[in-house]
């Protein structure tokens, strides 16, 4: 049997957000791999084996996808949205280069998926109809440091900006200080959309004006987006739309 990995997205939650080449690769899989609520997403059958593990072992669970492939198997490592955007695809590749010689001969393919940022922006409108930027709020694999650095840098540029991992138990303080930044270098009240568990039955989104941007109105769950300074409302009787602009005034 010849192995070979997939490294594949699962999409913000809702089933038909999975694209029809990633149920191919599932259905063909012999093993998959990946985060404990990722793979409880996938649903057990004869002949596949589902191994769940922890949070932060991203690299062991890398090698041990490609040591499977390379014993033949046809290996699914899962992520949740794109496996591109702060997921598995850069782990799995990071052990592909430091790893055994003949893992670089696998067949590996990344298998891309719909992204929490693009999901939460289309379900207001189109908040980033021009240049944005996306930051991982979260300071386990970087400086805290390099992160204000990024925001005031971003706030300065003019870009719209979609937030990942913008606050967990373990670390509330980082986006009351993101917000406090960002409510200082910007210095109006353009919208923010705090979209949480978008596509799934616990689905709810807000939009605030960033003066009004609380740190307890984002979890883990949340896609945060800030709008650019051109970023704008429409109103109407139902759910308000919010678009960028696709040009900016020379
Ligand atoms: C480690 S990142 C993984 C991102 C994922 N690879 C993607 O492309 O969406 C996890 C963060 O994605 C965001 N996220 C993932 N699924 C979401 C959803 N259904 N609704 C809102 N935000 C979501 C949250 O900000 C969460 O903290």
């Amino acid at each position: 049997m010849t192995g070979w990995v997939a490294i594949v997205g699962l999409g913000p939650g809702a089933e038909n957000l999975i694209t029809p080449e990633v149920t191919q690769a599932l259905a063909e899989a012999t093993d998959i791999v990946g985060y404990i609520p990722y793979v409880a997403r996938i649903a057990p059958r004869d002949g596949l084996t589902l191994h769940a593990s922890d949070n932060r072992v991203e690299l062991d669970r890398s090698r041990h996808a490609l040591e499977l492939a390379s014993l033949g198997a046809r290996v699914v490592v899962v992520s949740s949205g794109d496996p591109g955007v702060f997921a598995m695809a850069a782990a799995v590749l990071e052990a592909v280069e430091n790893g055994a010689a003949d893992w670089r001969d696998l067949d590996i393919r990344v298998l891309p998926g719909i992204t929490a940022m693009l999901a939460t922006a289309a379900r207001v409108g189109a908040p980033l109809g021009h240049d944005f930027c996306a930051i991982n709020l979260s300071d386990n694999l970087k400086p805290w440091s390099l992160i204000e650095k990024r925001l005031r840098l971003a706030a300065e540029a003019d870009f719209a900006m979609a937030f990942y991992n913008p606050r967990s138990k373990s670390r509330p303080e980082g986006f009351e200080r993101a917000l406090m930044i960002l409510q200082e270098a910007c210095g109006d009240a353009r919208p923010v959309i705090f979209g949480r568990a978008i596509s799934t039955p616990e689905e709810h989104i807000s939009i605030v004006p960033l003066t009004d941007a609380r740190p307890e109105m984002a979890d883990m769950r949340t896609m945060v987006i800030v709008g650019s300074s051109q970023t704008r409302i429409i109103k109407r009787s139902g759910a308000p739309l919010v678009y960028t602009p696709r040009s900016v005034a020379p």
